[in-house]
């Protein structure tokens, strides 16, 4: 007996509908997965890590008025030896980006990328806070 006519093509393109299916999951997982490593980097980007050794150079200009050892002789200039780093980026940045207004300050921390802060902040966090 002949095979029917439909049984040998019925067959290949149900498995060819499959195939297609599977590889249309595999690639959207692929691209789910290219999202999540792109989020990831963005989300990394935003906080860069402070390095307190650049954070002491950087902190050349700062020191006039929050001291050497970020001890300061000022009773309205703070310290900000041993403060929380966290707090110090947040701040540096509000200055920068005229959220925390003092006119004063402002101009030495107009220019400073989020790198700059990182480091200033880590730097500072290291000191030794006032006695
Ligand atoms: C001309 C003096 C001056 C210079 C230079 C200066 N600051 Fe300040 N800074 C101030 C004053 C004054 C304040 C307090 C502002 C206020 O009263 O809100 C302050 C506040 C801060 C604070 C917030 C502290 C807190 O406890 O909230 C941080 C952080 C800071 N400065 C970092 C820096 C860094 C980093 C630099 C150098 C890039 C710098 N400052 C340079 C005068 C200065």
């Amino acid at each position: 007996m002949r095979p029917g006519p439909t049984s040998g093509s019925i067959a290949p393109s149900l498995e060819e509908a499959a195939m297609r299916t599977r590889l249309s999951v595999l690639s959207a997982s692929g691209a789910i997965g290219v999202l999540l490593v792109v989020v990831a980097a963005v989300a990394i980007g935003a906080e860069p890590v402070g390095n307190k050794a650049d954070g002491a150079t950087k902190a050349a200009v700062c020191a006039a008025c929050h001291g050497p050892k970020g001890i300061s002789v000022n009773p309205l200039w703070p310290s900000l030896a041993g403060q929380q780093e966290a707090y110090l980026a947040k701040q540096i940045k509000e200055f920068r980006d005229g959220v925390r207004v003092e006119a004063t300050m402002q101009p030495f921390v107009a220019n400073l990328t989020d790198q700059d802060v990182a480091d200033l902040a880590a730097y500072y966090a290291s000191l030794s806070p006032c006695p």
